[in-house]
């Protein structure tokens, strides 16, 4: 529940006290009786009119971008093209990242100002699979898979990664997929293994494929379906 000027200036671009003027003028209806005291608790569900139009919470937002190299997956940078640089939304200081990449890598990058959902998405207990196209610098070797498997020892790190899956395209380029997202980690995990990323790519998060029409620097709002499945 919410007071009702609260919910008015939440749903509208009106200040509390502009809202409380409209109330004290007789201007706001509660499923049509008008509204006298702007500390009235409302639930969301009643029709609630300014000036006899209905007003709504706005609906949370999420978008995906292909990041292209160069941006940094932040909300403000003073040398950089942000992520959110490339979002035209209203209300865009509400947008938050969920799940960085590096500034070099490219890719599905997820954005929203539902919390609750970024959260799911990237707290440390979430066992969401993100899968990578990893360009390698050297060509794999047969132990790769299984010490992946295994669970990979990062450096600086007191436990092993979870274990990995590595699907082979050709002897440099891997799809990887891990369900876990420290600092650098695909980075680290393929210096761990003697090798290093020249190109890193995310084409997944969890049910969510990068839409191949994306161009990069592109992007679009996710289906509800998209939405939905990250649970
Ligand atoms: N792992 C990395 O090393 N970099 C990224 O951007 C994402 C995962």
């Amino acid at each position: 529940m919410l007071r009702l000027d609260k919910y008015i200036s939440n749903a509208t671009d009106l200040s509390r006290s502009e809202v409380k003027r409209y109330i004290k003028f007789g201007d706001v209806t509660i499923d049509d009786q008008p509204a006298t005291n702007p500390a009235q608790k409302v639930s969301g569900t009643e029709s609630i009119c300014i000036d006899g139009s209905a007003i709504h919470l706005p609906q949370s937002r999420y978008f995906m971008l292909n990041k292209p190299v160069g941006v940094v997956s932040a909300t403000k940078d003073n040398n950089n093209t942000t992520a959110l640089d490339l979002i035209y939304e209203h209300r865009s200081a509400e947008l938050q990242i969920a799940g960085r990449l590096d500034i070099d890598t490219t890719g599905l990058l997820l954005v929203t100002d539902d919390g609750q959902w970024n959260h799911r998405l990237t707290s440390p207990r979430s066992d969401c699979q993100k899968i990578y196209r990893v360009t390698l610098g050297i060509p794999i070797t047969a132990d790769y898979q299984q010490k992946l498997a295994n669970g990979v020892w990062l450096e600086g790190e007191k436990h092993p990664c979870l274990p990995a899956t590595m699907d082979i395209i050709d002897d440099r380029t891997v799809l990887l997929s891990i369900a876990e997202g420290k600092y650098h980690q695909v980075k680290r995990m393929f210096a761990a293994l003697g090798n290093h990323v020249e190109a890193l790519h995310r084409t997944q998060v969890g049910g969510i494929v990068l839409d191949p029409l994306l161009e990069p620097g592109d992007y679009r709002a996710l289906t509800e379906e998209e939405v939905a499945s990250i649970l």
